[in-house]
């Protein structure tokens, strides 16, 4: 009875010291950590006219929603990187529970892990805050190919002009939904 006990509080002092961390780091890099509704992931992936077998990566890809909806509706792969460790695991579990373990990578880090995946992406799905797109912009556009969609909710590349728009629902109101190519600077 003790050892289930202690069992308990070291898992619960554990999952307590993960969202502390996780509370810290987002502190640091601020970029609070807030999930998307459904409809507005599934309106972005669709603006960016996501195909069957297209690689999607997710910069900051919290519980991993997009990436399981891109596989599921959409049939595509997709990659995420996620630097809170609760979101990682958060992720990486949901990823296992919709048995989406052989379509969908999880990476632990910084947006600059995902390099190697951001270089033959055809979608890029955003949701960050314009201070955060500001700080990745010319690393991001750097390292994409001419052919990757960028789409981003909600929030906006300032040296670059999108190509679309889209209207959608997201937390309660109407927001916007941007598509990018790195082709398309905008001139000042
Ligand atoms: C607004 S949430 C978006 C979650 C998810 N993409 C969605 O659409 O529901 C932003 C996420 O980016 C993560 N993040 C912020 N800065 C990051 C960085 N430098 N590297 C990796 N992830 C980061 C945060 O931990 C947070 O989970």
């Amino acid at each position: 009875m003790i050892i289930i006990f202690n069992v308990f509080v070291f898992l619960f002092v554990l999952v307590l010291l993960f969202w502390l961390l996780s509370v810290l780091l987002m502190t640091i890099f601020s970029s609070p950590t807030v999930y998307a509704n459904d409809q507005a992931v599934e309106d972005s992936l669709k603006l960016a006219n996501l195909k069957k077998g297209e690689l999607v990566v997710d910069l900051g890809c919290g519980n991993a929603k997009s990436l399981i909806l891109a596989s599921k509706k959409f049939g595509a792969k997709g990659v995420g990187v996620e630097i809170s460790p609760y979101c990682y695991f958060l992720a990486r579990w949901r990823v296992f529970l919709y048995g989406e373990r052989k379509n969908i990578k999880i990476i632990f880090g910084d947006f600059k892990k995902a390099e190697p995946y951001l270089k033959k992406a055809d979608v890029v799905y955003l949701y960050l805050l314009n201070s955060t797109l500001k700080n990745i912009e010319s690393w991001l556009f750097n390292i994409i190919s001419k052919k990757t969609r960028v789409v981003s909710l909600a929030f906006v590349f300032p040296g670059h002009r999108p190509i679309k728009t889209a209207k959608t629902f997201n937390l309660s109101k109407n927001t916007n939904i941007r598509l990018y190519r790195s082709s398309i600077i905008r001139h000042k």
